[in-house]
């Protein structure tokens, strides 16, 4: 018998000494791992477009969360074949970097919604959430036909805003003093956007639910609906990650 294997034989045979050693073992990879996250600045790289939502589509995101509407649809199309060629360019660590909490769901009842945005119209998304079954017979989505009654009372939209830039989404103080300022100006056609369009670039600018006289719950997620997934521009070429 070699004397490595007597001294393996050792090891073995002791269940203390097989316990310490494993967790040597498995200490130096972790470590290994762990470790240099805490050197890099940043594991998300940004993306040219990424933004931060707007006062309402973050009002609208959540209502899908309120909802439930993720424990039925993905935001997340995976680098692969079939989900590229059926939902679009593959979803970007950037694109969900502000996010919190991100929807990246783990169940698809319904299809992945990462790129939704754009793909319809704001009627086709309205009659949808009122009644699926309208638009698409074979549906199993639940209606959402109250949406469009319910006014929308989202409460102080600066302490959303708030709240999330301590988490580190870099809203600036003008863009949470007049966060609900910029709420009203996005449905409001007649309004002067310069400074939401400034603040909030590529923010879609109507009413959404067909019925400009009030605003709803619908409204809002309409708009946020038909923002997912349009920030960055996939046609001008490749998306190019911006290494800091
Ligand atoms: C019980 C599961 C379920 C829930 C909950 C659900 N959906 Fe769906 N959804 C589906 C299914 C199934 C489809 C595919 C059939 C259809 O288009 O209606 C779908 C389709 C969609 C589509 C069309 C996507 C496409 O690319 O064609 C959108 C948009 C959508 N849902 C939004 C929502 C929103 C917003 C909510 C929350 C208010 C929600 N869904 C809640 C199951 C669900």
């Amino acid at each position: 018998m070699t004397t490595l294997t007597q001294k393996h034989k050792k090891i073995e045979r002791s269940i203390t000494l097989l316990a310490v050693l494993s967790l040597v073992t498995v200490a130096i990879g972790g470590i290994v791992e762990i470790a240099p996250l805490f050197w890099i600045d940043n594991t998300v790289e940004e993306v040219d477009g990424v933004r931060p939502y707007s006062p309402l589509e973050l009002a609208g995101r959540n209502i899908y969360i309120r909802e439930g509407c993720y424990s039925c649809h993905s935001q997340m199309i995976r680098p692969f074949r079939d989900e590229v060629d059926r939902y679009g360019h593959y979803s970007l660590a950037a694109e969900s970097m502000y996010d919190h909490p991100f929807q990246w769901g783990s169940k698809r009842t319904g299809p992945d919604l990462a790129r939704v945005g754009g793909r319809y119209s704001d009627e086709w998304h309205v009659q949808h959430l009122i009644d699926p079954r309208q638009v698409v017979p074979e549906s199993i989505m639940p209606p959402y036909a109250f949406l469009a009654k319910k006014e929308l009372k989202p409460g102080d939209m600066s302490d959303h805003l708030r709240a999330l830039s301590r988490l580190g989404v870099p809203y600036s103080k003008e863009a949470i003093a007049k966060a609900n300022e910029d709420l009203l100006t996005q449905v409001d056609p007649m309004a002067d956007s310069t400074d939401l369009e400034a603040r909030y670039p590529k923010v879609q600018i109507r009413d959404f639910d067909g019925n400009p006289d009030k605003l709803t719950e619908m409204d809002a997620l309409v708009a946020y609906l038909q923002m997912i997934g349009t920030l960055v521009d996939f046609e001008a070429g490749e998306a190019q990650e911006q290494p800091r």
